[in-house]
């Protein structure tokens, strides 16, 4: 385990030993189950190349009429519970009383990427985001409070937790790509990210 400060982000490498990594994804199974992938429109049109799905009081959803957090999954069911054990990782690196409400699922199957953006729909930036990685590698980069100037890249592996808070909760970031079935802890491949928000 090692702890790295870049641009504000905590990046704790190697969190979640193998081990923890399996039994993380076990946990998911139930969730992927109750509440399936999709793929998200966007405000612009077109689509996003990340399928997700999410866990708790509130799932991130997105269509032509924008970004938002929904109580249901866009087959009209509520979100499954947050499991235990990503409840333990957010607990144990914010120490914080208040359990988020909203674990966001991101699968990241082959040539899938996410663009630079800031995590902004919740109604409290005072509450850090915490993003666990499992899976392939992803190329993670991570920019300034506003759009533009200069950047910096790191390989997220399986087992790695970021912290975005404090002053960096608002920081643009985002994944140029990922290395697909460099990893084998996801039988089909690919990269799975969770992030836990607190939304309200
Ligand atoms: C996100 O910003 O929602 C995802 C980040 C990641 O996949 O590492
Ligand atoms: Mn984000």
């Amino acid at each position: 385990m090692a702890l790295l400060r870049i641009r504000g982000f905590e990046v704790h490498k190697s969190y979640l030993d193998p081990a923890a990594q399996t039994a993380l994804v076990a946990a998911l199974r139930p969730v992927l189950k109750a509440a399936p992938l999709f793929s998200p429109k966007v405000p612009g049109g077109g689509q996003m190349s990340v399928r997700m799905t999410s866990a708790g009081q509130f799932g991130w959803y997105s269509d032509a009429s924008g970004y938002r957090y929904a109580e249901t999954h866009p087959r009209g069911r509520a979100w499954p519970a947050i499991p235990e054990p990503v409840l333990a990782i957010w607990r144990d690196l914010t120490g914080l009383e208040r359990d988020p409400e909203c674990c966001l699922l991101n699968y990241y199957g082959e040539g899938a990427k996410m663009g630079l953006h800031q995590d902004k729909d919740e109604a409290d930036f005072s509450f850090p985001v915490v993003s666990i990685s499992l899976g392939d590698d992803g190329l993670f980069r991570i920019g300034g409070q506003r759009r533009g100037g200069k950047t910096d890249s790191l390989w997220l592996n399986s087992g790695d937790v970021v912290v975005m808070g404090g002053d960096a909760r608002l920081t643009y970031h985002g994944v140029d790509r990922t290395r697909f079935k460099s990893s084998r802890l996801l039988p089909k491949g690919g990269r799975i990210n969770l992030t836990l928000r607190v939304v309200t």
